[in-house]
């Protein structure tokens, strides 16, 4: 199975998604791309003995050079990116050199603010190999890192020139990974509705993690189609983009209060989708029974859904005043009205979000 998915189309640039099967045995793919003779590959320490040498060979003939991070996301940060710039000077990389990012979401993010960096902009192609970048970080063109206790303070937009899914990666995925990949896929099934969530709750209700390679194909075409008309449509998140960030302010002040170690961000997204449900509910716009469903799809894909008692709420609290979403000082919160249905609320309190905090403690 291959096939160009889709293209997404922005002002002025164009790129392709490929999702498919044996795509990282596709020389001339992954060639395809890539404009001048020098290509850097930067990878991280988990991926590098599984996947490097195949995609070295698509580049025999260049000046293929490598260097390899190290993994999780406490390595998104300002030193992992003076690694890659040292590799890239060490090696006399001029400004029409590629930039491979190969791996999932840190890589991908690190590596794509790099380029955008890097002698002010170099090509970029994303090979994202966990589901959570497949479906979710490789796509958009949003780069960065983490810095002073805020999730991905420091980045820039940036467009890559391509996206290569080879869906053979995710067998060699943890089941902890994967399920972290399927909390973005429930997260898109929340916010557009109807039939593709109704897709996700058949392949969860039968058991399916790890699921096969048809449904992931599927998951992941359709949640990268979704990613990618709301990117067209809102490329800088000046309005229906930031829908995307549904449960990521709960999300981002977990993961920043465990200094980036406790969860995969998909668990943590898990949680904050659960919390945003909650809200959703306190707030009069959803039923106890929507929020069961929530709980229940996240439960059968075996995420976490409730904030452990070691977290102090307050400290919570504060952090999500560290949010990149913030504006006007007025913390910002994707609700759901209906599943489908979701819009970006400004107006709620102090008491209403404390209250859901301490009702979502485990
Ligand atoms: N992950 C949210 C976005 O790309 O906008």
């Amino acid at each position: 199975m291959s096939d160009r998915a889709l293209t997404v189309e922005l002002e002025h640039h164009a790129y392709p998604i490929y999702i498919g099967s044996d795509l990282l045995l596709d020389d001339g793919l992954l060639s395809r791309h890539v404009m001048g003779r020098q290509v850097m590959l930067v990878t991280n320490d988990k991926i590098a003995p599984l996947y490097i040498g195949t995609v070295q060979r698509a580049f025999a003939s260049y000046q293929c050079d490598v260097v390899v991070v190290p993994d999780g996301e406490i390595h998104k940060n300002q030193q992992t990116v003076l690694m890659i710039y040292e590799a890239l000077i060490q090696h006399n990389h001029h400004r029409d050199t590629t930039i491979i990012a190969l791996g999932g979401g840190v890589v991908g993010d690190v590596t794509g603010f790099v380029a955008a960096t890097y002698k002010r902009g170099v090509r970029l192609i994303h090979i994202p190999t966990t589901l959570l970048a497949q479906v979710d970080a490789s796509i958009g063109g949003k780069t960065g890192i983490n810095h002073l206790g805020g999730k991905n303070n420091i980045g820039s937009f940036y467009r890559p020139h391509a996206v290569i899914m080879d869906l053979n990666t995710l067998k060699t995925l943890s089941l902890r990974e994967l399920r972290s990949g399927v909390a973005e896929v429930i997260k898109y099934g929340l916010l557009v509705g109807g039939d593709f969530l109704a897709l996700i709750e058949s392949f969860l209700s039968h058991d399916l993690i790890p699921l096969n390679t048809d449904a992931l194909y599927l998951l992941i075409k359709q949640s990268c189609q979704i990613k990618a008309e709301i990117v067209q449509e809102d490329e800088f998140e000046t309005g229906r983009r930031a829908l995307l960030n549904l449960g990521h302010t709960f999300a981002h002040a977990l993961e920043s209060y465990t200094n980036f170690e406790r969860w995969l961000h998909g668990e943590a997204v898990a949680i904050g989708l659960y919390c945003a449900a909650l809200l959703s509910y306190q707030l009069n716009l959803i039923t106890m029974v929507d929020v069961d469903y929530v709980d229940a799809l996240l439960k059968r894909a075996q995420l976490p859904r409730r904030i452990p008692k070691d977290i102090d709420i307050d400290g919570l609290y504060e952090l999500m005043f560290h949010d990149k979403k913030i504006k006007n000082k007025s913390l910002r919160f994707v609700l759901m009205k209906a599943f489908g249905t979701c819009y970006l609320d400004e107006t709620v309190t102090q008491a209403q979000l404390r209250s859901v905090l301490l009702a979502v403690i485990e």
